[in-house]
């Protein structure tokens, strides 16, 4: 077997994440990961994991006892949310307007459900009668969408969509990955049955966790399913007991990433969720603005823009992957291309979480601009 070497230590470049995630973590959020390793069970370390829920509940906007980080990304807070809701056989209704509720829709379909995909133009939101008219032909177990579609910009309303799913008998399912910490998200008053997150996105910590929240409905649901959910790991009869009173070992939980979303959700109830909000807002209104001074618009739906990630449409003539290059070598700034049908028409431009702040917006702009001449 051929020696590889020993390479030097890893020593990442210094840069400003304004694509569509991950975001740069806050840097006491960096500094909590280098505390002290303690074991999963340790008494401290449980009594972390009771305040990281009751944060994560007060971000989530939520009495859910059953809210908790699954330990791994977002992804596996989508699966965890469709393997133990679903069973064979099921039918689900699934918004589609970019790659998420594509990705949902796989999901769903190795769960063994039928699948009703409700399409909607990529950069638009989904509209509740597009719901309503698949809710017609169908009588699904679960209606999910995406909050915040990442690779498209456009935030669907989803009060509308909640109420038509549970009148049709339906659990409601919302991803809040992009959402979560960056703009309202109002599990109980919206009546969301599951959700989950991102730890990487609006809440500025290391991608590795997701939170997730289950209501009590959901929880009825999937504790009396006829089959074993197919995922042993996603299991929420088994997390439920690892992170409920019982401490039941399930996993090892990862230490350092917890630390960080404890530091992360501190953060995040210090500045208040209000207060967080309208930072976001403002930081898309000022970028909105410098856009137009250079002639660029934002391409998703205009009343239905994301405030913390922003579809900007690539002018003729530029050259997307150029531009993007030269602002990561020459400015150190990393933004996202477009994805799908996106791809070569937009660039991604995330102000997630800590870097939402108008000293980053200019310091885009002024790269953008130099770049585009
Ligand atoms: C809306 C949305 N859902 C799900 C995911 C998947 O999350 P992860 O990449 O952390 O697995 C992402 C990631 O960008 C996302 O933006």
């Amino acid at each position: 077997m051929s020696n590889p070497g020993i390479p030097a230590a890893f020593s990442p470049p210094d840069r400003l994440l304004l694509g569509p995630g991950p975001s740069n973590a806050a840097p006491s959020v960096l500094k909590a990961m280098q505390r002290p390793l303690v074991g999963h069970l340790d008494p401290t370390f449980i009594g972390m994991m009771e305040e990281i829920k009751s944060m994560l509940r007060h971000v989530f906007q939520t009495e859910n006892e059953m809210t908790f980080p699954v330990s791994a990304t977002g992804s596996a807070g989508m699966e965890a949310c469709f393997v133990n809701l679903l069973e064979p056989g099921d039918e689900v209704v699934i918004g589609v307007n970019g790659v998420f509720g594509a990705r949902m829709c796989d999901v769903a379909e190795r769960c063994g459900a039928t699948v009703n995909r409700v399409e909607a133009e990529w950069g638009t939101i989904i509209e509740p009668s597009t719901i309503a008219a698949a809710l017609e032909g169908c009588q699904p177990k679960l209606v999910a969408v995406v909050h915040a579609e990442t690779s498209t910009g456009a935030l669907t309303p989803v009060e509308e969509i909640s109420r038509l799913a549970h009148d049709a008998g339906a659990l409601f399912l919302l991803d809040t990955v992009t959402s979560l910490g960056g703009c309202p998200v109002a599990i109980d008053a919206w009546q969301v049955d599951a959700a989950y997150s991102g730890s990487q996105k609006c809440l500025s910590c290391p991608p590795g966790l997701a939170p997730v929240s289950f209501s009590p409905r959901a929880m009825n649901v999937l504790t009396n399913r006829k089959t074993k959910v197919q995922s042993w790991y996603l299991d929420v009869n088994f997390l439920a007991s690892y992170w409920g009173s019982e401490r039941v070992y399930h996993h090892t939980a990862p230490i350092t990433m917890n630390y960080a979303l404890h530091e992360a959700l501190r953060l995040v109830l210090e500045e208040g969720l209000e207060a967080r909000w309208t930072r976001h807002r403002q930081a898309h209104e000022t970028l909105k603005a410098g856009l137009a001074k250079l002639g660029l618009s934002i391409i998703s739906q205009e009343g239905h823009q994301l405030w913390q990630l922003n579809a900007v449409g690539v002018p003729d003539g530029a050259d997307e992957a150029g531009v993007r290059a030269r602002l990561l070598s020459d400015f150190g700034i990393e933004v996202g291309p477009g994805l799908g049908p996106m791809k070569g028409k937009i660039w991604r431009v995330g102000l997630m979480g800590h870097n939402a702040t108008p000293a980053n917006v200019k310091r885009f702009l002024d790269a953008l601009g130099q770049c585009l001449g």
